[in-house]
């Protein structure tokens, strides 16, 4: 499609205040900004992104101050590290304004200039409440009271009493006008919740003028009829969104076609300045006003949102370092749903990692080009007429909706919804290999057109999925279509999935690395926060006889043939889930196990080859004697026994199968 018949799509993450260096709630914001950019290009639309940075304002001046540069210097220094980050997490913004940049301030100041000569601002004296951090006037009625002292709303910080001449904007001439567009305009605030908690407890008790400059620091766009005056900066910030597409120039094309904006993404600690401020000076300007205000949720650290002036904060570099960038950005999208608070650990990072991208997603890409390597020398085989009806159509059927499916939640913004739906599909060919048994049709020269189709389908479901995760993980897809062989771009595209089954026969698979690998969960939390290891307390004397005279009383005769309770306790049972399972080379006997146990991962050598196919095993829960001491066979330490039962035939001969436990049970819970 020709770029000026495509929609246009504009959105927007806040400007970041470039204080310190961005964590992984900023990270937040623009990894879904990006994503969703990605995905309206994907989808056919002119999808235009910015991000920035805001840089004046007093808490900048006063952090430049101590770290003895200029402001200039200072910010200088944060936006190069978060151009850095972007760029690590795969950000494709189209643009990154900083509010320093001359096309940028010369017109705030003719904005700031065009309210005051309409009217809307006003010269006066005020005194108030002032938050530095948040760079916030409050009213008394606002602020709130914090072990017997007066604090800011937002933030809980202490406020200062500030007595200025300044200039104020006439919110209050627009509070009805709001009020009813907000109301009418029910998409304009999302979450819902947002638009009511604005109404009721900003706009109804009655909005007060506000305060629109400051002559008590520099660092600001000075109002250049009254260069006294600086700016105030969420003026400056709001206006970011207009002046970076040309507003108030003459090269305003970007302006003509994105604006207004389709969403602006915040954090909901900055909704009213989004929805009450920006909306009016928009007003006032004579712009109509962006489609949507979405309010996400806070990233937390414990019970408290993370923030760059509390220094409780997680950065993303260490965790991308680790495990690569589309790993964060998952977890990112999918842990949460979008506008609601959620936790940041270590911990549920690794274990939803484990879990979706190296057993799910991880382990049917693997299955999948083994299985093609194995039954058709690595040619993705043909559709033939061996169908069944019965498991084949259910998965083609939900293969084909899944774009829509995606596509749905993704106007709403429910990325981790959307990518729920992916995962569905991701699960449903996990079970169809379980239900097709590609293992038991490939000893069977007859049921080659059934393989044929078995293992079609699941190349096919395989190029979907590697379709589809491309905005939320950008680099993944790409390394799925190198091992499925798809070289053509006209099967990698949102087009390709209009009708199911356009993945040709006979290209080559080429069995590569595992997507994510697997993660020792405990060993990697000791290593990304090092914890002291608790030191076991000598018993004390007392203690010790009294265990022993408890002992002696307990003690019963044993009937020969039985072992003692005691004895039984020794024993560790677990449920250990099979992530990999192959069979050793050279040795006939030998499958060689890849076990989950929950928070480890242990590697088992079973002589079960006989009478087990590697392939049918992969994701069943089996039973694992977990503390027998470990040995080596065949060059290869094995950490542990499967429990097997064994069958005596006729002919004095074995049948032995592997013991499961209940597929509901977690892997690593305990067998007693
Ligand atoms: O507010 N969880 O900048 P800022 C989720 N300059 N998102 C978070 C987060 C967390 N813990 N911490 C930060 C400003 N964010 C102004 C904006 S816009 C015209 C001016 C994200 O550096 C979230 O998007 O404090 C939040 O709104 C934004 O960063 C705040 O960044």
């Amino acid at each position: 499609m020709c770029d000026n018949c495509k929609k246009p799509y504009y959105i927007t993450t806040p400007i970041y205040y470039p204080s310190g260096n961005m964590h992984i709630g900023h990270t937040y914001t623009t990894v879904a900004a990006d994503t969703m950019t990605r995905f309206k290009k994907m989808t056919g639309y002119d999808a235009y992104f910015l991000t920035g940075t805001d840089e004046h304002g007093q808490k900048i001046e006063q952090k430049a101050a101590e770290a003895g540069v200029t402001p200039k210097e200072y910010v200088d220094k944060i936006v190069a590290n978060t151009k850095e980050l972007w760029k690590l997490m795969n950000i494709q913004y189209d643009d990154f304004i900083r509010t320093t940049d001359e096309r940028h301030e010369k017109i705030v100041q003719k904005i700031f200039r065009q309210f005051y000569e309409q009217g809307d601002i006003y010269k006066a004296s005020y005194e108030g409440q002032y938050c530095t951090p948040c760079e916030s006037f409050w009213t008394a009625s606002q602020l709130v009271e914090k072990d017997g002292v007066k604090v800011c709303p937002d933030c809980g910080r202490p406020t200062e009493l500030v007595t200025e001449e300044s200039y104020f904007f006439r919110m209050s001439k627009y509070q009805d006008w709001l009020i009813e567009y907000i109301e009418s305009h029910p998409d304009f605030i999302q979450p819902a919740s947002r638009a009511n908690e604005m109404i009721n407890n900003f706009l109804k008790p009655g909005l007060q003028d506000l305060c629109v400059s400051r002559t008590s620091f520099k660092w600001g766009v000075p109002v250049d009829f009254d260069p006294k005056h600086v700016v105030y900066v969420w003026i400056d910030a709001l206006s970011n969104y207009i002046t970076a597409l040309g507003y108030g120039t003459e090269n305003d094309q970007l302006m003509q076609k994105f604006w207004p904006a389709n969403v602006h993404l915040v954090g909901k600690e900055i909704v009213r300045f989004h929805t009450i401020y920006w909306p009016i000076m928009l007003h006032a300007l004579g712009l109509p006003l962006p489609k949507q205000v979405f309010a996400h949720g806070w990233l937390l650290f414990g019970n408290d949102k993370m923030s760059k002036s509390k220094g409780n904060v997680q950065y993303a570099q260490p965790i991308v370092a680790r495990y690569g960038c589309d790993a964060l950005r998952y977890y990112l999208l999918r842990e949460m749903p979008f506008g609601a608070d959620g936790n940041y650990t270590n911990e549920a990072f690794l274990t939803r990692m484990n879990a979706d991208l190296a057993n799910d997603l991880g382990n049917l890409v693997s299955r999948t080009v083994a299985m093609i390597e194995k039954y058709f020398d690595g040619v993705i085989p043909a559709w033939t007429d061996a169908v069944d009806d019965t498991v084949d159509k259910p998965l083609h059927e939900h293969c084909a909706a899944l774009p829509r499916l995606v596509e749905e939640q993704m106007d709403k913004l429910q990325y981790s919804q959307a990518l729920a739906e992916i995962w569905k599909v991701i699960g449903e060919c996990n079970k169809y290999i379980d239900l097709t048994q590609p293992w038991v049709l490939g000893k069977d020269p007859e049921k080659k057109d059934r393989l044929s189709n078995v293992l079609h389908t699941l190349a096919e479901c395989v190029r979907y999925v590697a379709v589809l995760i491309y905005p939320f993980m950008p680099t993944t897809p790409e390394r799925i279509f190198a091992q499925l062989g798809v070289e053509d771009e006209g099967l990698k595209t949102w087009e390709s999935l209009s009708e199911y089954g356009k993945l040709p026969e006979g290209t080559k698979v080429q069995k590569g690395e595992a997507l994510f690998p697997r993660i020792d969960i405990k060993k990697e939390l000791e290593e990304l926060s090092p914890q002291p290891k608790e030191e076991k307390k000598p018993e004390k004397k007392e203690q010790k006889a009294e265990k022993k005279q408890e002992k002696k009383e307990k003690k019963v005769e044993i009937p020969e043939g039985c072992i003692a309770f005691g004895d039984f306790e020794k024993i560790q049972l677990r449920v250990a889930k099979v992530c990999a399972c192959e069979r050793v080379e050279k040795s006939e006997k030998l499958l060689k196990f890849d076990l989950d146990l929950g928070t480890e991962h242990r590697t088992v050598l079973s002589g079960i080859a006989k009478w087990h196919n590697p392939e049918e095993l992969i994701g069943k829960n089996l039973v694992l004697l977990a503390n027998l001491a470990p040995r080596k066979i065949m060059g290869i330490e094995s950490q542990g026994m499967l429990l097997s039962a064994v069958k005596v035939n006729e002919d004095g001969s074995e049948t032995l199968r592997l013991l499961t436990a209940d597929p509901m049970m977690p892997a690593g819970a305990e067998i007693g």
